[in-house]
């Protein structure tokens, strides 16, 4: 009779094979599965020595090894080929089974796949994993949905292999019921996209402005990273600054082609908040700008287009540099804010309850947004889980305060020297609507009731009221 594993993996590239290896390096017996056996006869191969490691060579084999209640984990491409492997594995598992899925699933196909299996009395278990190849064998961010008795099962296995804070918490936790965990997941993507937007902004802004070398803000940028700003993505862009490229001695920033690609969750967080109402303008803007870098032929048509030439300060780039850092941490908190607003929302619409101090908790360690900047944010939803936005926390609105005169200075100076920063002045913007005592909403409500009767409501009385327009412009109570 073959070992008897507690927990399997199928889908062995990269990422599963090393999520196998993680667990394996943990003391736990691991039953492996591809659909191309040689790709699981060679993750034994080379590294069964890690730990237990059992190839199951078809399906069949996979679920006759795993110990009960079986966990199955399902490492393949979101979609389709997601179905295909829960609807090979689905019928051979039983009652009080797990079927978990790790990749980059749509929350939408998460909860659809959990009412279907609970049916069959099979807990399917939707699990964000962040981190990378790199975080998925030596600790990533785990954020798992599922039913609370998915998590009895499952998640001392997933604290013990997912990433440590700087206070030694495993950076996992039950995120809430069915979809909860890739709707995480989700938002951390467009949190993502926001954050790096910033800082290619930033980058940009130090280029063109003040006029630095790549390798001069790859110095600065490690600076930003020991304060306030230090994160995975300052290093990691800092890192990438300071690379020659070996063919030809140019900075490496220069030879990559400056049209950015997406596998998608970052496009979804948008579409989600559009349907919740959420304004996410901070990573609308940073998925828009991917977008148009991609549009080749437009831009090429449009090059010749009126307006200022960037050209560099010929004094003061230190002191814009330090402006732009506030504009930086500025517009940072705004799109962190507006992506804790939405996980706000989702958990209100599906129910999930979730924590909303816990996912800045599983997020200092192991996932991409990584970042000293979420022990703050942890520590506001701590003193306050009702906050209605980050940005009316204390210290973050104190340091709001001290930075928009730098922050409104750089985004008036790139407006006049033509720079684009789509990131920076919609955070700026978003800013300053949230706190206007009156929008221009007004009129557009008046618009609408003019050539399309929608009515509108009064700031002086209850009620529903529409203007006869077309006659004698007399009010009526439309409802
Ligand atoms: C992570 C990453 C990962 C994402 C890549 C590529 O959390 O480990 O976010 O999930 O797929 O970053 O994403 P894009 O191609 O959309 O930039």
């Amino acid at each position: 009779m073959s070992i008897s594993a507690d927990i399997g993996v199928t889908g062995l590239a990269v990422m599963g094979r090393n999520l196998a290896r993680n667990f394996a390096r943990h003391g736990y017996r691991v039953a492996v599965h591809n659909r191309t056996p040689a790709r699981t006869t060679a993750l034994v191969d080379e590294f069964g020595h890690e730990g237990t490691l059992v190839a199951a060579e078809t399906t069949k084999d996979m679920v006759a090894s795993l110990a009960r209640p079986r966990r199955l984990v399902i490492m393949v491409k979101a979609g389709e080929p997601t179905d295909a492997v829960i609807a090979e594995f689905a019928p051979l598992m039983e009652e009080g089974d797990l079927i978990i899925d790790g990749g980059n699933a749509h929350f939408a196909d998460t909860r659809r796949r959990e009412r279907e299996l609970r049916k069959q009395g099979i807990h399917f278990v939707g699990v964000g994993i962040s981190g990378g190849e790199e975080g998925a064998l030596h600790g990533p961010s785990i954020m798992p949905g599922g039913s609370a008795e998915s998590y009895t099962a499952l998640g001392p296995m997933l604290e013990s292999v997912a990433a440590k804070a700087s206070d030694g918490t495993p950076c996992t936790t039950h995120v809430g019921a069915d979809g909860a965990g890739h709707f995480v997941k989700m938002v951390h993507n467009g949190i993502e996209y926001a954050d790096m937007q910033l800082i290619a902004e930033a980058y940009h802004l130090l280029r063109e402005v003040a006029g630095y070398s790549p390798a001069q803000i790859a110095d600065i940028f490690r600076t930003w990273n020991e304060g306030r700003l230090d994160s995975y993505l300052m290093e990691v862009s800092a890192e990438v600054l300071a690379h020659t490229d070996p063919a030809t001695g140019a900075p490496f920033v220069d030879v990559v082609t400056d049209q950015a690609e997406q596998k998608g969750t970052g496009r979804w967080t948008v579409q989600t908040a559009m349907d919740l109402g959420v304004p996410v303008s901070g990573i609308a803007e940073a998925v828009f700008a991917r977008s148009l870098s991609g549009h080749a032929g437009l831009r090429a048509a449009a090059a010749d287009l009126s307006g200022p030439s960037p050209k560099p300060l010929t004094s003061g780039a230190e002191q814009f540099a330090a402006q732009v850092e506030q504009a930086l941490y500025a517009s940072k908190v705004v799109s962190y804010a507006q992506g804790w607003n939405m996980i706000q929302a989702g958990s209100a619409e599906y129910g999930w309850d979730i924590g909303l101090g816990d996912v800045a908790a599983i997020w200092r360690a192991g996932c991409i947004i990584r970042a000293v900047f979420l022990d703050r944010i942890r520590d506001a939803y701590t003193a306050d889980p009702t906050l209605p936005t980050l940005l009316v926390d204390d210290g973050f609105a104190a340091s709001i305060g001290q930075a928009q005169d730098d922050w409104r200075d750089v985004v008036a100076t790139a407006t006049r020297r033509g720079v684009p920063t789509p990131g920076f002045a919609a955070a700026l913007s978003y800013y300053d609507a949230l706190r206007a005592g009156r929008l221009p909403a007004a009129l557009t409500q008046a618009q609408r009731d003019f050539f399309g009767a929608h009515t509108y409501r009064r700031v002086d009385r209850e009620g529903v009221f529409h203007t006869l327009w077309g006659g004698d412009r007399t009010e009526v109570t439309a409802g």
